[in-house]
């Protein structure tokens, strides 16, 4: 047996199955635009390693280098019990990054505790008990987490009841579920919320939190039209319901700005981080709008959060984005461009192409098995992954028959390139 065959063998003897891909990559390491697998086979990356490497798989020094520093000075220094400068330092700094008005954080692992600080905060906060979250939408996969999220059924089988969540429909502008004439398909789910969540089941003074991704991630890279995004503002402000953007996987300068929400001229009142935030380590970071206050001592605390190895990792990625912003800012912009420009031509081209969306390096093209029916093309999806894996290029799934295309923001244009001659051969051969 070969040694991927052997290593996949003895990982799903000994771990439980959780949502690997159906091709076969046993990671060895990464550099920048390319990840290499264990027979040091490369792959250009169009998955930023499930979002986390923003700035490039393991490719930048200044976060290596800050890593291995800390590593000879402390690691861990129980940060949400004892005070050090390390963790102050790096939240002035992010803190910098967002609107005039916040001013307060909590840090923690990974971007479902970050969305379960944002709403246990909300719920002291406001004192009410209701959440509305929004289908097609992915918060993480803890218990309370768990309950915003309603992207798949599988993914909350046998897990609820799920107490004080209401669900309501996310636009989806490709499937619009509303057919009034409004084309933008937007104000009609700001009507649905006043007209059926609020008239019939949650008082509005009941709801503390609506939690929301200004760009659907794990649900199908949705796009929201903006007036939907306005329309949930001006609906919290109303309330005194505080608005929650879960900017785990849009943020971090994914879609050319550090918050996917600065594209829509709208704030949040709490907004979350994670993934890329850690510079490749495990954080989670819930921001909160100074107005919004302080929470009792002992109300809520973590071991592991701060932990000065993470910072350190963070800090230095933080730093190089700050020292390169509009480089990056425009980097993204051109880049995107160019992607969007090759996918219309492709979606000319072949049939099985149905949508092409997004913002930045945050880009989802749905596959259907017929332009008219809309009838989605799953199958096809899967083929098309695998074989752009077979050819060296590593992307990931989303929604029901769609593949998310989100290379590290420092993807140089020839590896872009070159990522998008192996897409294109690939849907092609299944089109
Ligand atoms: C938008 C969004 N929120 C929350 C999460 C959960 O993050 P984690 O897996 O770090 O708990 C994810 C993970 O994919 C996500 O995409």
């Amino acid at each position: 047996m070969n040694k991927i065959d052997d290593i996949i063998k003895r990982d799903r003897k000994i771990f439980l199955t959780t949502t690997r891909e159906s091709y076969k990559f046993v990671a060895d390491h990464g550099k920048g635009d390319y990840v290499y697998d264990i027979n040091n086979k490369r792959y250009i990356d169009f998955s930023s390693f499930i979002s986390v490497y923003n700035l490039g798989v393991n490719g930048n020094a200044e976060i290596r280098n800050a890593i291995k520093r800390q590593v000879d000075r402390l690691t861990h220094s129980a940060f949400t019990d004892y005070y050090s400068e390390l963790p102050v330092l790096f939240g002035e700094s992010l803190i910098k990054m967002f609107p005039s008005g916040f001013g307060r954080m909590f840090l923690s692992n990974s971007g479902t505790e970050a969305n379960e600080a944002a709403v246990k905060f909300s719920k002291i906060f406001t004192k009410r008990p209701y959440v509305l979250s929004f289908y097609n939408g992915f918060h993480g996969r803890t218990m309370g987490s768990l309950g915003l999220t309603a992207s798949h059924s599988v993914q909350r089988a046998h897990f609820g009841p799920f107490p004080n969540v209401i669900h309501a429909p996310y636009p989806y502008p490709y499937r619009c579920l509303f057919n009034k004439g409004d084309h933008k398909c937007g104000s009609d789910y700001i009507d649905y919320i006043k007209d059926y969540v609020f008239a019939k089941e949650a008082d509005p003074s009941e709801i503390a939190a609506i939690v929301f991704e200004p760009i659907q991630g794990e649900g199908g890279y949705i796009v929201p039209p903006r007036e939907f995004v306005t329309g949930i503002r001006k609906l919290a402000s109303q309330h005194g319901i505080t608005l929650i953007a879960d900017e785990v996987q849009s943020g971090y300068m994914r879609t050319g700005k550090f918050l996917a929400l600065d594209n829509f001229g709208v704030h949040a009142d709490i907004y979350t981080m994670a993934k890329s935030i850690g510079g490749g380590l495990p954080m989670g970071a819930t921001i909160t709008r100074s107005s919004l206050g302080d929470i009792p001592h002992g109300s809520h605390a973590n071991t592991f959060g701060g932990n000065h190895l993470v910072v350190a990792a963070a800090h230095a990625s933080l730093r190089y984005l700050q020292k390169n912003r509009r480089s990056l800012e425009s980097g993204v912009h051109r880049k995107s461009g160019k992607i969007f420009k090759r996918l219309e031509e492709m979606k000319e081209r072949y049939g099985i192409i149905g949508d092409v969306r997004g913002m930045g390096l945050m880009i989802g093209v749905e596959f259907v098995k017929d332009r008219k029916t809309k009838e989605r093309a799953a199958k096809e999806r899967e083929k098309i992954l695998d074989y752009s894996f077979n050819k060296g290029l590593l992307m990931l799934p989303c929604g029901d028959s769609s593949i998310r295309l989100i290379p590290p923001i420092t993807i140089k244009e020839g590896a872009l390139e070159k990522g998008l001659d192996i897409f294109e051969e690939a849907v092609k051969e299944f089109s």
